[in-house]
């Protein structure tokens, strides 16, 4: 892990008091901007005088809260691949925080009228991109909320029927069947990751099924289900289609045939899904908080219908809380997310210049470590996630040797994640795999930030060195 912060004002807390982990920590650069942005940022923190004073107490208390956020990764850091982290787009994080000197609330137009216009506006942009026209669709606080929103449209819709999902989807999916009451099954996933469109034609001829939510970019492995074949059994069956693209959404601007390219079949027929989630604050450059669903029928509003006597008093229009299930949602979401819109436009240009950076970046590193035969990948990748692992004959091997390289990378400041997955399943993409453990672990790399694709060579030489 990088080096420990020297200046004491940013010694680590003990792990016991904090609950936090001792053994990470910021560079010491990085915590110390962190600090001095502290002192910056207070003074601005009101729209009623030109600056504000800030008591002793007052600078403690966010002197040391830049102290305790030293205890994190450095997630801005091209060194760190591990999660789907990245800091805000700076316009992003300043129209947040400008944004939020008003704090407008997005549940209703008294609220934040001018916010609520940009939910609108960029919402309408998401649903443009995504080829949804005439649809229905607001932010919501997560991916989480948003694929709630959607399984609830879809259980209110057909109350009795089942909801199907793939082994390959985020584990959102069973939670919340569980949390709305929905009957759910799933299906196995492929060798690629995709849902197992063979189980799924079969379960659907068995009938009973209301709902096929499929995944377009799945957490794992960046795997895109193929969507135009899950449609057309959708279709014949008559059954809802729901695609969570929280992570892959906006790869939807590569799907132009132009380069570098994501397969665009499956973006291409988003426009026969039934409802669509999409994260901003994955792909879309915005801090946390800002997800986004939308639904092709805009009839389905009629389902949120509540009484509201305390609010909606200021005009006749639909309102955004008349159409989510969450009440207050920060309207310096909308804000940012609209101003980030107005710099990086939805197009290949605009945001999708970020997009290709970082699928760059992914076939970059797939080809160079594909020049060494002593590591292999879970799969190719399809966006820009990429899980590779030695190539040793037993899963008790792979696993030991991506446990050791994941601590090794960590010391020497690299940041990767762990993969852990059915050995039988990996075998079937990798035969020599000895099944020796039900579970083996990978290491899975996202390269999110556009520094990675000039960094791809010496992320594959760093991996290889700590892997092999
Ligand atoms: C495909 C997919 N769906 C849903 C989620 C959950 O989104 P959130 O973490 O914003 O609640 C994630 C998160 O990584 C995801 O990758």
């Amino acid at each position: 892990m990088s080096e420990l912060p020297s200046n004491r004002s940013f010694e680590q807390s003990p792990s016991d008091a904090t609950g936090s982990s001792g053994e990470v920590a910021l560079p010491q650069e990085t915590a110390e901007r962190l600090l001095e942005r502290a002192r910056e940022l207070g003074p601005l923190g009101s729209l009623q005088s030109d600056r504000v004073t800030l008591g002793r107490r007052d600078l403690a208390a966010l002197e040391t809260l830049a102290e305790r956020l030293a205890n994190n990764y450095p997630y801005g850091d091209p060194h760190y691949i591990g999660q789907m982290l990245k800091p805000p787009h700076p316009v992003a994080w300043a129209a947040y925080a400008m944004t939020m000197l008003l704090n407008p609330n997005n549940h209703a137009l008294d609220g934040g009228p001018a916010t609520a216009a940009m939910e609108r506006e960029a919402v309408s942009e998401i649903a443009h991109m995504c080829g949804f026209e005439q649809s229905l669709g607001h932010l919501t606080s997560s991916g989480t909320i948003a694929n709630l929103e959607a399984l609830w449209v879809a259980r209110e819709l057909n109350p009795d029927a089942v909801i199907l999902y793939g082994a390959n989807a985020h584990y959102t999916h069973e939670r919340m069947c569980q949390v709305i009451g929905a009957r759910h099954e799933h299906l196995p996933q492929d060798e690629g990751g995709r849902i197992e469109l063979d189980a799924l034609a079969q379960r659907l001829s068995a009938g009973g099924v209301g709902t096929v939510v499929c995944t377009l970019g799945t957490t794992a492995l960046g795997a895109l289900d193929p969507v135009e074949q899950i449609a057309d059994l959708c279709a014949r069956f008559s059954v809802r289609l729901h695609v969570d693209a929280a992570y892959g959404g906006f790869f939807a601007l590569l799907a132009d045939g132009g380069t570098p390219s994501v397969v665009s079949a499956p973006f291409s027929a988003l426009p026969r899904a039934d409802s669509l989630v999409v994260d901003p604050h994955k792909h879309g450059l915005q801090p946390y908080g800002c997800g986004c669903v939308l639904f092709s029928d805009p009839h389905v509003g009629r389902l949120y219908a509540h009484d509201s006597p305390y609010t909606y008093f200021t005009s006749d229009e639909l309102h955004l809380g008349e159409i989510s299930l969450e009440c207050s949602r920060a309207g310096a979401a909308a804000g940012a997310l609209w101003a980030t819109l107005q710099a990086l436009p939805l197009t290949r240009a605009g945001l999708g210049a970020r997009l290709a950076s970082a699928r760059s970046a992914a076939l970059a590193l797939a080809s160079a470590l594909a020049r060494s035969d002593q590591v292999a990948l879970v799969v190719e990748p399809e966006l820009d996630v990429v899980c590779p692992f030695p190539r040793l004959t037993r899963a008790s091997e792979i696993t030991a040797r991506c446990n050791l390289a994941f601590d090794s990378l960590a010391e020497a400041g690299w940041h990767v994640a762990k993969l852990r997955c059915d050995s039988s399943w990996l075998r079937r993409r990798h035969p020599w795999i000895e099944a020796d453990e039900e579970r083996v672990t990978t290491l899975r790399c996202v390269l999110m930030k556009p520094e990675h694709l000039e960094l791809a060579e010496e992320i594959a030489a760093t991996l290889l060195q700590h892997l092999v």
